[in-house]
């Protein structure tokens, strides 16, 4: 695996494989790497000819810069992960270097951005469409592979591209969870051993929303979830949220298989874990 810390050198390594037409994978990180990062570099394996991945911590994306300071860095680890999975090449930049500049644009996703993780966390997606942007723009990927845990920065994702025109193709890939149902996160680590017991109730409360989503209504369902969670005294909720997949605006109706996903957030501690499920 080459390991690349500059925007210049990337591009031109890049270059060099477009030109001999040979297809370009992304698998963009914060670090802190987990089975649900590898299994994205292993579908761009399959489906690409170079993969490239990047670890960048970006500043940007942080409106708490507790989180920021906290957030686990473990770069010789993820190095090695990445080496064994047979990634390409790791691109490790510096801050100055995806940032020479400060960024100063702000993007406007409309309702996408409002809502759940857009309102808990302001200014978050419009570090993620700072950062994203930046990197699309040096590793000029055909295909870019990002985790649906993070659904709501998926359907940002989308939105920026074609919003920027940007011609990548973005590939969904789905949650990768720990035997117990937890969701896998670089957060997880930060969980206590006490914390780190009751996280399932998160995903095992999920998949009972899922079962019972033919039989009961939205607000049924929500109750239900809240009460559910209610009953674990180290989770504190900050929203359960039934919506339409593509809008993100709170269901109405429950539509057709996948129109709908439940959306979760969470406090255990100091760590904040998100989930979801499709419906
Ligand atoms: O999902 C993440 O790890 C980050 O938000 C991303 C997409 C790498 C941008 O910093």
């Amino acid at each position: 695996m080459n390991t690349v810390t500059t925007a210049a050198e990337l591009k031109s390594i890049v270059n060099n494989f477009r030109s001999q037409g040979k297809i370009i994978g992304f698998v963009p990180t914060m670090g802190a790497l987990h089975q649900g990062h590898i299994s994205l570099v292993k579908r761009a394996k399959s489906e690409c000819n170079v993969v490239i991945s990047s670890i960048f911590v970006n500043p940007t994306q942080f409106n708490d810069k507790k989180d920021l300071e906290k957030y686990p860095r473990t770069y010789n680890k993820d190095a090695e992960m990445l080496q064994n999975v047979t990634c390409d090449i790791l691109f490790y930049p510096s801050e100055k270097e995806i940032y020479p500049e400060p960024d100063t644009r702000v993007f406007d996703f409309g309702n996408l951005g409002n809502v759940m993780e857009g309102s808990q966390r302001p200014g978050h997606f419009n570090g993620v469409a700072q950062v994203v942007s930046r990197l699309f723009n040096i590793v000029q990927p055909h295909k870019a592979y990002f985790g649906e845990k993070d659904f709501q920065q998926l359907a940002i994702i989308k939105q920026l591209v074609k919003q920027l025109s940007i011609t990548v193709q973005i590939i969904p890939c789905p949650t990768l969870r720990e035997a117990d149902g937890l969701a896998m996160s670089s957060r997880n680590v930060r969980l206590s051993p006490e914390e780190r017991k009751a996280a399932p109730l998160i995903a095992q409360t999920l998949f009972k929303v899922k079962e019972l989503y033919a039989t009961k209504t939205i607000k049924e369902l929500s109750t239900f979830a809240k009460q559910q969670i209610g009953t674990q005294k180290l989770m504190e909720l900050e929203y359960f949220e039934i919506v339409n997949a593509t809008t993100l605006q709170p269901a109405d109706t429950k539509g057709a298989a996948g129109e709908n996903v439940a959306c979760i957030a969470l406090r255990m501690g100091s760590t904040r874990l998100i989930d979801n499920i499709i419906l």
